[in-house]
């Protein structure tokens, strides 16, 4: 029997890593510890709620005391943490925010770790505390091709009709952490404390910096669902600047699965970049996202090109990431196991069949702060 502290299990990626963990491990006990902010939503988690090895705790990582009576009462002896604000935007409007619970609730999680763990007579053997964090940490790469060149790698990700890289230059684990945003400056810095506390006290720390997840349950401020959603309703696509921007995009139940390995097979103290050598240009993507919402919805495909409106960029936005993750398949033998076509097509299809998931977040509150997002654009 292991007890694993999930953190931000109630938000996108931490509930496919939870429902992995609960149907595939019915000798461990999942605590999903999550505030329940604006991103985190028990809907996403309907179909484990009631497995015996599963419990919800709604608790605030920042809060010291909560957490400590957390390890105690449930002798925690593995963490997944996820649990972060992680809208780039919303760290533009509001830093303070992201530096209390990246930081701060980073720092809470691991101080409880430390103390209940060095409590224990067998103090830190057989215990883990996983750190999951993102590429955005490494800043942004140029984008040296902007027509695109062969990539040196190919995975199922990639191995579409779109494999093209926009630069020769990828990020590895090595590199040196230039974050540009609030939100990769706070993720940045936690990273830096799971790190220090492998370093100072010797905890069993590990540390994962991962690509663009897309998939069911995102909340549709990101991208691609909140695209699908403005198709389906015919509203106005607000793409960035030129749209030129590059990003690498993996499925999230990949990324659950990269978790699941790395969890139970990682070396302590290293870091893994997960991604799929899947890089897209922001608008080529949402070409294909409109194409594909439309062929569903049997509307005409490519009807609705013309709801693609450029709008102002985001400040600082990073050009381009790209992650080089050999390491992780060389070492532990991960591989991406969905095609992106396939990948975006399953992901348009989830959110046109759960439309009143959709409809339940994007009515009341989320409108006025999507509103508020666009007004002066
Ligand atoms: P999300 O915003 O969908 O979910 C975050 C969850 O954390 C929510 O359930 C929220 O309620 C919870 N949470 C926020 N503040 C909390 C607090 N103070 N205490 C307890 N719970 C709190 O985020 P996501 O996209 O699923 O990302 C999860 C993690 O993965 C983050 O750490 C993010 O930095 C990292 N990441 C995300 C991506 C991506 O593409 N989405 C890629 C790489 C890494
Ligand atoms: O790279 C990993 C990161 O990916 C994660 O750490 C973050 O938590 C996650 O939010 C994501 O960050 P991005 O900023 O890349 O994701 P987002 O979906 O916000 O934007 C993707 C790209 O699309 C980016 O270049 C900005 C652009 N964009 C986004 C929105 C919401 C638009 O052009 N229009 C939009 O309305």
């Amino acid at each position: 029997m292991r007890n694993i502290i999930i953190t931000g299990g109630a938000g996108f990626i931490g509930s496919h890593v939870v429902r992995l963990f609960v149907n595939k491990y019915p000798d461990y006990h999942i605590i999903n510890v999550d505030k329940l902010t604006y991103a985190g939503n028990l809907a996403n988690l309907k179909d484990i709620e009631d497995k015996p090895n599963y419990t919800f705790v709604k608790a605030d990582i920042c809060d010291f005391e909560t957490i400590m009576g957390i390890f105690r009462k449930h002798n925690v002896d593995g963490v997944i943490h996820l649990a972060a604000e992680s809208h780039v935007d919303r760290s533009i409007k509001d830093p303070f925010t992201f530096a209390q619970t990246n930081v701060m609730g980073t720092l809470s999680m691991l101080q409880a770790a430390k103390l209940y763990w060095e409590s224990l007579p067998e103090k830190w053997e057989g215990k883990r505390f996983y750190h999951i964090s993102t590429d955005e940490v490494y800043g942004a790469l140029e984008m040296t091709d902007p027509e695109g060149i062969e990539p040196p790698f190919t995975t199922k990700a990639s191995s579409g009709k779109h494999h093209l890289a926009y630069g020769s230059k990828f990020f590895t684990e090595d590199l040196k952490y230039q974050p540009h945003s609030p939100y990769s400056a706070a993720k940045a810095s936690s990273d830096h404390f799971v790190r220090a506390f492998h370093d100072t006290y010797g905890m069993p720390t590990i540390v994962t910096n991962c690509s663009n997840n897309y998939g069911p349950y995102q909340f549709p401020e990101k991208l691609i669902p909140l695209f699908i959603n403005n198709i389906r309703h015919r509203k106005p696509l607000p793409v960035y600047g030129k749209g030129e921007n590059v990003r690498d995009w993996l499925f999230v139940e990949d990324h659950a699965r990269a978790i699941d390995l790395i969890f139970h097979k990682g070396t302590i103290a290293e870091t893994y970049n997960i991604g799929g050598f899947n890089e897209w240009k922001n608008i080529d993507i949402i070409k294909v996202v409109i194409n594909t919402v439309d062929r569903i919805l049997g509307r005409k495909e490519g009807e609705d090109m013309d709801l693609i409106t450029y709008v102002t960029d985001r400040a600082g936005h990073d050009m381009r990431y790209a992650i080089d993750s050999t390491k992780l398949q060389k070492e532990l033998g991960w591989e991406p196991s969905l095609q992106f076509e396939e990948g975006i097509e399953k992901t348009v299809r989830w959110y046109l069949d759960n439309q009143a998931w959709m409809d339940n977040i994007t009515s009341g509150e989320y409108e006025k702060y999507y509103e508020s997002m666009y007004a002066n654009r």
